[in-house]
């Protein structure tokens, strides 16, 4: 992501700057007001953070001890899936929906790497994310970027850009990675939101997605998981951002109801590796690779 100077500090208030065609009309960006955007880039590292995203990182370094590390395992995850979806699946259609901003390996890139044909729409209506994530996104002819809002599935789903590269008669993998939990199930029910994109898909089609989850009773020995996570929401609240809906792990399950779930189920983020560890080739016996420390 550029930034407005070289100081590394976030873009003034204001309309942004133009920039790798930037859409400057549409992007109007409040430095007072936190991002998820932002603050999720800044837990990976993201250097482009306001002051009012700093304090949201603190907040969550506070509850969690150590967010960042969620942040990249659920990252990971991301990556895994669409390099399973890609190249054992044959899945070449992509609807990432809250993509964030740009960070090293995105949904285009991972699955671009099995197949160079394949499409992406990328969806976020962050202001930063539609400043800058549009352009880096959006990088090439099999790649688009959506600004709408997801909770209104027809205007995504009747888009320009869906239209021009998502084929309606073949599968396409959703993806909600991290995007969901921030906002209630008013005035839509989330799962109904999935299922209005899902019925639009055809048969062999997917849905994948992060939720962040109340502990299980069996985890939460004294009782108060549920009221610690709702504070918590209180607290990110109090600093400018309505996000944290934590919903318990039925509630996520039950998103998925009326498909087939891909074992090894709704598990830990870290723990879904339905191919296992990377596949060995013949070649691998002959590569050996090391690290070592200069002392
Ligand atoms: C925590 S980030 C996750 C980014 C990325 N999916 C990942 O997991 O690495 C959540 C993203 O969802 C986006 N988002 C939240 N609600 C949204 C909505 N109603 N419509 C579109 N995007 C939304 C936010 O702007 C943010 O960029």
């Amino acid at each position: 992501m550029s930034s407005d100077s070289d100081t590394g500090a976030a873009p003034a208030a204001g309309r942004v700057r133009g920039d790798r065609g930037i859409d400057q009309a549409s992007a109007i960006i409040d430095p007072d007001v936190p991002s998820t955007a932002r603050a999720y880039s800044a837990l990976l590292g993201g250097k482009d953070v306001y002051e009012s995203d700093r304090k949201i990182v603190a907040a969550l370094e506070h509850a969690f001890g150590d967010p960042q590390a969620a942040a990249r395992t659920n990252r990971q995850w991301l990556i895994r899936v669409v390099r399973w979806l890609s190249s054992t699946q044959g899945v070449n259609q992509f609807l990432d929906c809250g993509s964030g901003l740009p960070e090293a390996e995105n949904v285009h890139e991972v699955a671009q790497r099995y197949n160079p044909q394949a499409r992406v729409v990328y969806n976020d209506n962050d202001p930063t994310v539609l400043a800058y994530g549009r352009a880096l996104l959006a990088e090439n002819e099999h790649t688009a970027f959506v600004g709408e809002d997801f909770r209104d599935p027809q205007k995504v789903l009747d888009s320009p850009e869906v239209h021009q590269l998502i084929d309606f008669d073949e599968p396409v993998a959703m993806i909600h990675c991290f995007s969901l939990h921030h906002f209630p199930d008013e005035p839509r029910a989330v799962k109904d939101l999935l299922d209005e994109y899902m019925a639009a898909f055809p048969s062999g089609s997917y849905l994948a997605l992060t939720h962040i989850t109340y502990p299980r009773p069996e985890n939460d020995p004294t009782g108060r998981a549920a009221e610690i996570c709702d504070e918590i929401r209180g607290r990110i609240r109090s600093l400018g951002m309505d996000s944290g809906y934590w919903r318990d792990y039925d509630r996520v399950l039950s998103y998925f109801d009326g498909m087939e779930m891909v074992p090894p189920g709704l598990v830990r983020t870290a723990e879904w590796w339905p191919s296992g560890p990377p596949r060995l080739t013949e070649l691998d016996d002959v590569m050996f690779g090391g690290v070592a420390r200069k002392p």
